[in-house]
């Protein structure tokens, strides 16, 4: 199953081009809904305004050279390993969520485009989507299961769903029925591996297609506020936000009452 191109065994019963259609179409619902989504919110306006004001009260210029240090850093720790969920386990999990993700698009990607010609997909790529495809997996439902705020903090059951859920959601069901797909359809189970097949599609329509209402576009937002951050916290205007008091941090026994957690 694991070296399975079930795109180039779909490519015998549909054109490959509908397939790179699909994909097309997937990246402009994409664009598309998240610049709907900017305008509707304002985050960028508001991001370039907050971002203006603050480098009025910068203590130093920033030299071209040390901007870019500071966005090469930025990309390297905050972006790349999504530091601002702490050390704990909800890192790791959206790590392991993220990078998935990415494999699992990047391979789909090559898959559909080169390798629904006739051509044999080299085993090293089909196995990276099946691996993406499990990583997704192992991240998204682990949060799903355990991690989220209003499950392992307030206690909500874990199959309470609202309309935030939708992003997560819609990429681990892209996911298992891929994955699904792939098995059955390698597995000669003709029936079952359309019924996933229309499943999977389906998925992604939710998926894409749900950008406007989704967490999709925060993909984009955070490595952007991650940035001007950073470049906030080296000019020194912090975001027009007072400097960390200069006091030892005592907070009271309260505190130690229950165990802090990441969020
Ligand atoms: C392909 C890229 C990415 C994927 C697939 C992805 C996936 C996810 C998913 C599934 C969630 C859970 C959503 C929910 O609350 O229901 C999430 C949350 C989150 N993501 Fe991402 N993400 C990506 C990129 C990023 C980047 C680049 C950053 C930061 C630089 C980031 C920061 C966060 C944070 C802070 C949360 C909240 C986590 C929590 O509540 O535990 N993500 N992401």
């Amino acid at each position: 199953m694991l070296t399975n191109n079930p795109f180039a065994e779909l490519a015998l019963s549909l054109p490959a081009t509908a397939m790179q259609y699909f994909v097309i179409l997937m990246i402009l619902l994409v664009i598309i809904s998240t610049g709907l989504d900017m305008l509707h919110k304002k985050n960028v306006v508001y991001f370039f305004r907050n971002a203006k004001k603050a480098k009025k009260s910068a203590k130093t210029e920033l030299s071209p050279g040390k901007k870019t240090a500071v966005i090469l850093k930025t990309v390297a720790h905050d972006i790349a390993t999504t530091s601002e969920l702490g050390m704990g386990k909800r890192r790791l999990a959206h790590v392991l969520g993220m990078y998935g993700t990415v494999i699992f698009w990047i391979t789909s990607v090559l898959l559909i485009f080169n390798y629904t010609d006739g051509s044999v997909a080299p085993s090293y790529l089909t196995s990276s989507w099946h691996a993406g495809a499990i990583m997704t997996c192992i991240g998204g439902y682990w949060f799903w299961f355990f991690l989220r705020v209003d499950v392992s903090a307030e206690a909500h059951p874990w199959y309470r769903i609202i309309t935030a859920d939708l992003f997560v959601l819609a990429l681990l069901a892209c996911a298992t029925f891929g994955l699904a797909w792939s098995y059955t359809q390698s597995n000669n189970m003709i029936g079952l591996s359309y019924l996933f097949l229309i499943l999977y599609i389906v998925s992604n329509l939710v998926l894409f297609g749900g950008v406007y209402w989704s967490k999709f576009a925060h993909m984009f937002y955070k490595p952007g506020a991650a940035i001007q951050k950073n470049l906030a916290e080296a000019d020194g205007s912090r975001d027009n936000l007072p400097p960390p008091a200069d006091a030892p941090e005592q907070f009271g026994l309260g505190i130690k009452r229950e165990q802090p957690k990441h969020y």
